[in-house]
């Protein structure tokens, strides 16, 4: 297979099966099979949701990952080299159903690992979250060697599926990574679910002209990164050298950190007029027990992770693509 480099020439990489999405209609999922379509041709890549994706960039089709016979089938029936496993049910979403939650984050992953085993691929990529972290995490800079103990479905699956990762590395020897990743804030398909989500839909209100009611107190300090540089993160990571990581599957990854007030306050510097309502709900207790900053020391040293866009970039480059969107031009 042929493939072009960061620099633009084109190189040869070894791969003999194909590399499997899961979750590929989601908020990251959308934007990585683009990406790994550019990156190692698009006839390499297969993108699989719940309801059949639409990704006409590449092939598609539909799997359930919390039906092991239909994991296991799909396995079967392609040659998979490597797997980006995203499916996942989100912070927010996994409290109103706990144990739809369970299903699709514990059972899915476990399925999706076995069949990985089963059917010889090298390398499963598992995104994994902030979610992790619980109320007794300290807030500011957490490292990742730190008290991990989750108070949602969301955060006790996501941890359980970072040491079930690390077991299949130890005991089978099948290459699992993985990083925590924060809050995303992306345009092109809408987020689903998780805590972190007001942020977008605060510069969507901003950038339609109406006014946004935020789920959050304004005070609310979390981590997030744009998602260009998720995309990157989560490539680079795969595309590590696997003798260099210390860590598997556990990296801390994030960009930059903001309450609620501080992005109105930047959007306010393109929309004068934009204003926020603070109704805390549910959410609120969520975001609570989760740190406001990491430590993402571990990622920089064994994987060079350097994302590039800081806040205020990130609102000017979210501001114009949601502009050009809503423009008429952009509706076509
Ligand atoms: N964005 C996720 C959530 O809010 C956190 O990783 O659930």
């Amino acid at each position: 297979m042929v493939r072009k480099g960061h620099t633009g020439f084109v190189f040869k990489v070894a791969l003999m099966g194909k590399i499997l999405v899961t979750g590929a209609a989601g908020q990251i999922g959308t934007e990585l099979v683009e990406r790994l379509c550019s990156r190692y041709g698009r006839e390499n890549i297969i993108a699989t949701d719940l309801k059949f994706p639409h990704v006409p960039e590449c092939e598609h089709g539909q799997m359930d990952v919390t039906s092991r016979d239909s994991v296991d089938e799909f396995f079967r029936e392609h040659s998979i080299d490597s797997v980006y496993h995203l499916a996942a049910v989100l912070s927010a979403r996994g409290e109103e159903n706990p144990g739809r939650a369970f299903d699709v984050n514990a059972n899915g992953t476990k399925n999706v690992l076995d069949a990985s085993l089963r059917s010889g691929v090298k390398r499963v990529l598992i995104p994994s979250t902030i979610g992790v972290f619980g109320p007794q995490t300290p807030k500011r800079k957490v490292p990742v060697e730190t008290v991990t103990r989750p108070v949602t479905m969301y955060g006790i699956t996501k941890i359980f599926c970072e040491l079930l990762g690390e077991y299949y590395f130890r005991k089978y020897r099948l290459d699992v990574r993985g990083l925590r990743l924060p809050g995303i804030i992306s345009y092109k398909s809408p987020p689903g679910g998780g805590t972190t989500d007001y942020s977008i839909e605060m510069i969507v209100s901003a950038v339609k002209g109406k006014s946004y009611t935020c789920f959050l107190r304004s005070d609310t300090r979390l981590p997030m990164m744009y998602i260009p540089d998720a995309i990157e993160s989560i490539i680079k990571l795969s595309e590590a050298d696997g003798g260099k990581l210390i860590h598997r599957t556990d990296f801390n990854v994030s960009a930059f950190d903001f309450t609620p007030g501080e992005l109105e306050t930047e959007l306010r510097k393109y929309f004068s007029g934009f204003s926020v309502e603070y109704r805390p709900d549910e959410r609120q207790k969520i975001a609570e027990t989760w740190p406001s900053t990491l430590d993402c020391r571990a990622a920089v040293d064994e994987w060079g992770f350097s994302p590039r866009f800081d806040m205020s970039r990130m609102v000017e480059d979210m501001v114009r693509n949601l502009s050009d969107q809503s423009s008429p031009a952009g509706k076509r």
